[in-house]
């Protein structure tokens, strides 16, 4: 691991929404990222709905999470995605910049503040994971990484994906905006002329990779 590379954690809750914490994955190791990655039991059942497929577990490594991501575009549920780039080389992504550890596993090193991890992504977030974030009850790693973030005046992104939101669901988001936290709800917008779903994913995506200060090149920005 090179001292310069940019550690990222990366934790997928069970709000629907798997084609996005895929993404995001996919692009974030093809930008040389090292990624920290913790998936919920409940998004375990989104995978298995939305995408037909049974995600990594803890210790799964960069190849395991682009295979992954092979499968969704050559369509395996039956989807046409129609990601408008090639896949990451896997030359370029190679094992050892993707480590995924147990939602359990408070020895994860996203668990404490001393780790060098620069930002965290909760994509998609639920709204269960949120409320316990907002309340900083730190049951799982996935809370506790979330709470070390704002501890630690860190950038921290939640993805929520719910509607119609109730009370208490916006209440948690304006303490948690008022927290630190970034709120980026997955709302893809249609002014980019989308032509497939491919690009109302890569929308939502380039959003959380531009307030990470990653690179990318997915989609076109307005006025360019
Ligand atoms: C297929 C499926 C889709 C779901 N979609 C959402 C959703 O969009 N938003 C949400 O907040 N919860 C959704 N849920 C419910 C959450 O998964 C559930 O509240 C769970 O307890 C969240 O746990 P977690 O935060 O540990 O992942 C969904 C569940 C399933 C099985």
């Amino acid at each position: 691991m090179s001292n310069t590379q940019k550690q990222v954690v990366v934790a997928v809750t069970g709000a629907s929404g798997a084609a996005y914490s895929l993404r995001l994955v996919e692009t974030l190791l093809n930008a040389g990222c090292l990624l920290h990655v913790v998936i919920s039991n409940a998004a375990r059942q989104v995978f298995a709905q939305e995408v037909g497929l049974t995600p990594p577990s803890a210790g799964a490594e960069a190849k395991d999470w682009l295979t992954m991501m092979d499968q969704v575009r050559s369509g395996s549920h039956g989807q046409d995605w129609r990601f408008q780039d090639t896949p990451v080389d896997p030359a370029v992504a190679s094992a050892g910049r993707l480590r995924q550890y147990g939602l359990s596993d408070f020895n994860a090193s996203a668990a404490s503040g001393s780790a060098q991890v620069e930002g965290m992504v909760v994509c998609p977030c639920s709204m269960g994971t949120l409320a316990a974030i907002a309340n900083g009850a730190s049951s799982n790693l996935i809370h506790r990484a979330a709470d070390v973030q704002l501890k630690e005046r860190r950038p921290l992104i939640l993805v929520p994906r719910e509607t119609p939101l109730g009370l208490i669901q916006l209440e948690n988001m304006v303490r948690l905006g008022r927290s630190g936290a970034t709120i980026m709800p997955a709302m893809p917008g249609f002014y980019h002329e989308p032509q497939g779903m491919g690009d109302l994913v890569d929308f939502i995506v380039a959003r959380i990779c531009d307030h990470l200060h990653v690179p990318h090149s997915l989609g076109r920005r307005w006025g360019s």
